[in-house]
């Protein structure tokens, strides 16, 4: 194929096939707020925080949370804590914890999500990622 011939096809739409996957790679990178992680969290490895630190001084009591490197990590009562992404599917707002409702909810656009992950109300159709967390002593473990 000549210059020529690649101008032609360039005209004629020919190009597609080179330029779509380019624009594929774009739209992915776009549509998922979190860089690729499914869970939607820049972490490529576990997190761990030491609860006592001031930092994550919510945790200290029942129905406190915080959110680190898009995780949201929640006291739910009784030294159990969970950690979900932080990232609503919908549109990728930050979500926060209401203690009283006991669920997580988005400021956006009104979502809401079980501590479990599950959407209890949309517009969000897609569950929060869910981590497991272990707790040693003052330190938490999340596995993301
Ligand atoms: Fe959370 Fe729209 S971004 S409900």
């Amino acid at each position: 194929m000549n210059r020529r011939d690649i101008l032609k096809a360039f005209l004629s739409g020919g190009t597609v096939l080179l330029v779509a996957p380019a624009l594929l790679t774009s739209c992915e990178t776009q549509d998922d707020p979190g860089g690729g992680n499914p869970g939607g969290n820049n972490n490529s490895g576990p997190l761990t925080i030491d609860i006592t630190s001031t930092e994550f001084a919510a945790l200290a009591s029942a129905g406190g949370y915080v959110v680190k490197s898009g995780i949201i990590i929640i006291n739910t009562g009784g030294d159990t804590f969970v950690a979900l992404s932080a990232i609503c599917t919908h549109q990728g707002c930050v979500v926060g914890y209401n203690s009283s409702a006991g669920n997580i909810q988005c400021g956006c656009h009104g979502s809401v999500f079980s501590t479990a992950g599950a959407v209890l109300n949309g517009p969000a159709s897609t569950p929060l990622a869910k981590y497991s967390v272990s707790k040693a002593g003052n330190i938490l473990t999340i596995n993301t």
